[in-house]
């Protein structure tokens, strides 16, 4: 958490606005300098994008943004032709007034480094700053993310703008934090970045002999007699070769962004957090491997075409809140509607609410709406806004001051409080980056599998942490790795130690299939954990028509792959068997379970479909001893418990189409209406927000 600070002082910061506006007002800079309200724990913010205008118009939108209850503008990312609009020329004094004008209306600033957008004259004269793409086209201007993330003239210019800012910036009250670039994707194949790879390659392998012999490069007589020679590859190469490439991308994207946390890091504040903005189930790189280096976990939340899915949503948010193990900020999310889906759809009258608070239940303690106001030219012409080109409120704007009076009123609750869970989900890049570079059947999708799991045991659990394979997982009663492809040996000690301890660990299908270079284990799946399972997959089989199984969880649809499953210890329990079908799965083991001291070590060889795995789903908590965090509620609505040291807050969002009534197990304080209460109503899209005091 990066709000430290006190219930009693954001009562006193709601309870001021008016006054301290009116003080701040009359603040001259360099005073301004030492006095700042704390920020309130749940924030409401916008990117605002002040170089777009006159500042004759800053402060009609700061007095909107500030009437709506929002504390926070991002500002800054894109805005690099305006911070050095020729090279050694700065002008950050815009950016000092922008800050300033913010602060007079109580509205905190994050600011953007803006490297995703570099200016023409820089490019121009140093080429060898655009990436290449695989085809060997290098990018031009005009668009955003042209430059090549490993170049080093381009990360001299970053770490130099980068460093001007912090120097500048790095005291003011008025900022919170540092956002370094903008969404990392586009990579560069241009040759000094393949060198670069090589030499990375080099320091990782040592010996060719050795890279030759795992990468077993005899295959299509690829073997290496020199370093120069080895490719890049993305899709369809050497498996261990795809799978170094994206670490090396991984690895190189953390010094792209270190080039310039360090830079901000010696001249701010220790108060001004560092992050970046992610995008959830994006895989162009680890990111357990950037977050390392960052304080606080952020992303950019949007829906695209169609309504929010709770599921992948709340396991997005989880993902997120899993790469630093704490809060975490939506940095972007949509006005209602993007412009880059097929159809771009509005989010329903109170969808956006719901979302906010769906966010915040999940861990966001920031949910930032992208944009205030569409550039008036430009690619985002349609994107949704707060207001629209004639400067005045688009009817969302009601929803959103909704919205933020609800944060100012919750916050005091809400401070200090983050989930925590009893079941974990494991997740890893590797894993997925092996699965979709052979998905094997087309419809094989990594996240949809996790998905498949998450939703029917997160509806009951009522609340899932995610976490890499060797995150620690003591505090876990039940862990679930669906599609773990890729095992390591120090991921396969950890989940050994962890069935040891007494623990439940679940494997999904695809599991222990594969070593650290993505080469296969010479033992079948999953690998070096058939001892402890006492079974073993005997041979895997993508599917066309899904074939039947049935057992104790019940008749049901195996989909997409089956794997034939085998016990060698008499103690493996078999808990489902397979129907007939191609005759080499009739009857034979699909699911099985074994114990193991206190522990226990369950192998799912089906994709079951959604009424088994909900039937599965209810096996592994139980068996595990997990407790739903509030109880049963009624179907569509989710429970987003947050715990602090003597409270936790219930959040509960009603995602079904109809008014649900949630009966309470005790009385609770109702956050947002007030007084205590037993039950809460709530109609489609409801919220409520429950405090209980321990
Ligand atoms: C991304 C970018 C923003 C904006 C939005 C539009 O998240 O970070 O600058 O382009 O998409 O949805």
């Amino acid at each position: 958490m990066i709000h430290t600070t006190q219930p009693k002082l954001h009562r006193l910061f709601h309870s001021c606005t008016t006054l301290s506006v009116a003080i701040l007002l009359l603040l001259t800079p360099a005073m301004a300098q030492t006095a700042a309200s704390p920020p309130p724990p749940i924030l409401l913010g916008t990117a605002w994008y002040p170089e777009q205008w006159p500042e004759s118009r800053w402060e009609a939108d700061l007095a909107l943004m500030q009437k709506a209850d929002i504390h926070m503008v991002r500002v800054g990312e894109f805005a690099w032709s305006r911070m050095e609009p020729s090279e050694g020329q700065y002008d950050f004094d815009w950016l000092e007034r922008a800050i300033a004008a913010a602060a007079r209306h109580g509205i905190y600033t994050v600011l953007g480094t803006p490297t995703a957008a570099p200016p023409a004259w820089l490019t121009q004269k140093y080429p060898e700053t655009l990436r290449v793409d695989e085809q060997g086209h290098r990018a031009e201007h005009g668009n955003r993310q042209q430059f090549n993330f490993a170049n080093p003239k381009y990360h001299e210019f970053a770490r130099d703008i980068a460093e001007r800012m912090a120097k500048r910036f790095g005291h003011n009250p008025y900022v919170l934090g540092w956002q370094i670039d903008n969404e990392y994707a586009e990579v560069s194949f241009d040759p000094a970045t393949r060198a670069q790879f090589q030499q990375w390659l080099k320091a990782r392998y040592d010996t060719l002999d050795n890279l030759n012999a795992r990468w077993t490069t005899a295959y299509w007589s690829q073997t290496y007699s020199d370093w120069s020679q080895i490719p890049i590859e993305s899709t369809y190469g050497n498996p261990g070769l795809l799978l170094n490439w994206m670490r090396f991308v991984s690895d190189t994207w953390r010094s792209y962004q270190k080039n310039q946390l360090e830079v901000i890091r010696a001249n701010a504040d220790a108060r001004q957090f560092i992050t970046t903005n992610m995008m959830g189930w994006f895989d162009g790189f680890d990111h357990y491997t950037v977050a390392q280096d960052l304080d606080l976990a952020a992303w950019d939340d949007y829906v695209g075409q169609g309504h929010l899915d709770p599921a992948k949503n709340g396991a997005a948010h989880d993902l997120t809140r899993g790469f630093k193990g704490k809060n975490f900020w939506v940095m972007e999310t949509q006005p209602g509607s993007v412009n880059w889906a097929d159809i771009n759809n509005s989010l329903d009258k109170g969808e956006v609410r719901a979302m906010a608070w769906h966010d915040v239940g999940h861990g966001a303690d920031t949910v930032s709406y992208w944009q205030w106001r569409s550039a008036l030219n430009g690619q985002e012409e349609y994107h949704g806004t707060l207001v629209g080109p004639d400067g005045t409120p688009v009817p969302l704007y009601s929803e959103v001051e909704q919205i933020g009076r609800e944060f100012a009123k919750a916050g005091p609750a809400l401070v200090g409080t983050t989930p925590n869970s009893e079941v974990a989900i494991l997740h890893s890049y590797d894993s997925r980056w092996a699965i979709n570079w052979q998905r094997h059947n087309k419809d094989y999708d990594p996240v949809k599998e996790i998905i498949s799991y998450y939703g029917p045991l997160r509806a009951i659990s009522q609340s899932i942490d995610i976490v890499a394979p060797t995150a620690s997982l003591s505090q876990y009663k039940l862990v679930v790795a669906p599609g773990l492809n890729v095992l390591s040996e120090a991921a396969a000690r950890n989940l050994i130690a962890y069935v040891r301890q007494g623990g439940h660990l679940v494997l999904g299908q695809r599991s222990g299939m594969k070593n650290n270079d993505n080469g296969l284990q010479t033992q079948r799946q999953p690998g070096p954990l058939v001892d402890l399972l006492g079974g073993r997959v005997e041979q895997y089989y993508a599917l066309v028509h899904p074939v039947p199984v049935e057992g104790g969880w019940g008749s049901g649809q195996d989909q997409l792959w089956a794997e034939l499953l085998s016990t060698k210890a008499a103690d493996v329990q078999v808990l489902e068997r397979y129907g007939k079908s191609n005759g080499w799965l009739d009857g034979q083991p699909a699911a099985i379970t074994r114990q193991v001291g206190k522990g226990r070590i369950t192998y799912i060889g089906i994709w079951p479909d959604d009424q088994l795995m909900s039937a599965a789903a209810k096996w592994m908590v139980e068996v595990s001893g997990v407790k739903p965090a509030l109880g049963p509620v009624p179907q569509g609505v989710e429970v987003d418990p947050r715990y602090g040291n003597h409270h936790t807050v219930f959040i509960l969002v009603n995602f079904s189409k109809s008014q649900q009534t949630v009966s309470l197990p005790s009385a609770m304080q109702d956050v947002l209406n007030g007084g205590s209460t037993n039950s809460v109503n709530l109609p489609a899209y409801g919220v409520g927000v429950l405090s209980q005091q321990h």
